[in-house]
């Protein structure tokens, strides 16, 4: 297919060319954010899988490194996670060197099709020169398949209660957790989630942190899933509770979701962040992201967001926000006050020297109300999002925002719930050549969205039927970093 250079992400990490879809292995050491992700550089679509490697020291501007792991015996190299040993728990060290470990599923693909049901298992490689260059393990695998056929996707970080290892792993239908003093030797701890949460499809991708709220620490478990999830295809569903280095205990059962956007799938978060947990996901979605219309690559990265907790009512909810990083791509900001929206649509886009390549909008209202953003071009091509005040929900509707036909399960109106219960709201939005991200009420409503328009879009407008007035909105055009 011809290139597709106007959908090249300005500010997203994109492959140059070739596949991607999860995010794996993602560390912060000595000043440099190690982002690898699964990678196929044969094609355009899924194949064996690779890791690819891209680094960053503001998680803003990306450089893509040779990929970092390729395909063994063993199998393919699917998703995972890696950790600094600084301890040298696994004797990985030498020479006072510090080794990075990567834990990652091996994936053989001659056991699949043979139809056993143990051909994903866990395996290391180790880097001595700061993630630069690794190398297998001899022992591999680590972690041997009990006979589950989806056995994969080890994300491990080391616990301070247990004093070990802890490895979040998904097993089908199911989280188990199992722990290692030296990341070789594994034994199995618990299982979690057999009868909780969505279970719309297959569990993929884990996680396991701890955050803060008021002084008080509870542990957040990630589960991504596909399908299921909230607007259809894969989704990231996450549990509040306690994590005592055994075991993991939901506060309650409620299904929550880190995104409710159809195209935020296979999010985990950095690690060695001391002081903040900084999440990125792939974005797509597995239901159309080998026809999505770009090229020489396929999908790329959400924004990274910072994690906090809030408690609303009695409910206690992750906030997603944009890392404070992406402020530095941001040209002087057109700030507008007191806007007053009506049902008769109120043109912006002279008054913010409005362009829709790659922009923030925030905007921010003490009285919330129904109000909807059309972002359109000279193609009759529009993109429209915002408030519906009687359901309650943020939508984002891309039905004629550029060409849908790659796919039938492409178009659609997709919505999000407000979980926030003020009047007062707020709304952030970063858009790039083909996503916007939504982040409203301080990260607690979250939706990213893919579109493809056939060129970008040139005017913005404000109505609102019930009548809003908007307390501030400011925009910003955003400047690209990611190289084309
Ligand atoms: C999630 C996933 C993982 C797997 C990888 C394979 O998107 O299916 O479970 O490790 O992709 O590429």
């Amino acid at each position: 297919p011809p290139a597709t250079p106007q959908y090249r992400s300005g500010y997203h990490f994109s492959p140059a060319a070739h596949w991607m879809n999860d995010p794996n292995g993602m560390v912060y050491y000595e000043g440099v954010y190690h982002l690898f992700f699964q990678y196929y550089p044969g094609a355009m679509v899924w194949g064996p899988m690779h890791w690819g490697h891209a680094t960053s020291t503001d998680l803003v501007s990306w450089k893509e490194q040779p990929v970092a792991l390729a395909p063994d015996s063993l199998g393919y190299i699917f998703s995972g996670s890696a950790v600094v040993d600084a301890k040298n728990t696994s004797g990985f060290g030498k020479d006072g060197k510090t080794p990075l470990v990567a834990i990652f599923t091996h994936h053989d693909p001659k056991g699949e099709k043979a139809g056993t049901k143990t051909f994903q298992n866990q395996s290391l490689a180790y880097s001595l020169d700061a993630g630069k260059t690794w190398t297998k393990y001899a022992g591999n695998p680590v972690l041997k398949n009990p006979g589950i056929k989806d056995f994969r996707d080890p994300k491990v970080s080391w616990n301070d209660v247990a004093k070990k290892w802890i490895m979040t792993l998904a097993t089908l239908d199911r989280i188990t957790f199992f722990s290692s003093p030296n990341l070789k030797d594994w034994t199995k701890e618990s299982e979690f989630g057999e009868k909780l949460g969505a279970h719309g499809g297959v569990w993929e991708c884990p996680d396991l942190f701890p955050l803060t709220l008021n002084g008080k620490t509870h542990w957040v478990l990630i589960v991504n899933l596909n399908p299921g999830g909230p607007n259809g295809g894969s989704g990231t569903q996450y549990f509040v509770g306690t994590f005592d280095g055994h075991k993991f205990t939901p506060l309650n059962d409620k299904t929550k979701w880190a995104d409710y956007g159809p195209d935020d799938y296979a999010g985990v978060t950095w690690g060695n962040t001391p002081g903040r947990r900084i999440f990125l996901g792939w974005m797509s979605n597995w239901d159309y992201a080998n026809q999505v219309p770009t090229s020489p690559w396929r999908n790329a990265t959400t924004i990274p967001r910072e994690l906090g907790l809030r408690q609303v009512g009695s409910e206690i909810y992750l906030t997603s926000q944009p890392v404070k990083e992406l402020a530095k791509l941001a040209q002087p900001a057109v700030v507008l006050k007191d806007v007053k929206a009506t049902d008769a649509p109120l043109d912006l886009t002279s008054q913010l020297s409005f362009s829709g390549d790659k922009f923030s909008l925030k905007l921010s209202t003490a009285q919330l109300q129904d109000f909807g953003l059309m972002l359109s071009n000279a193609a009759g091509e529009e993109l429209r999002l915002g408030y519906d005040a009687l359901a309650k929900q943020y939508y984002i509707d891309r039905r004629k925002a550029g060409p849908t036909g790659f796919s039938s399960k492409f178009a659609g109106r997709h919505v999000t719930p407000r979980l926030a219960t003020t009047p007062a709201a707020d709304v952030t939005l970063y858009v790039d050549a083909t996503s916007v991200e939504l982040f409203a009420d301080g990260g607690l409503s979250v939706a990213s969205e893919l579109f493809f328009p056939s060129q970008p879009f040139t005017a913005l407008k404000l109505e609102s039927t019930a009548g809003i007035t908007i307390r501030e909105l400011s925009f910003s055009k955003l400047t690209g970093v990611q190289a084309t």
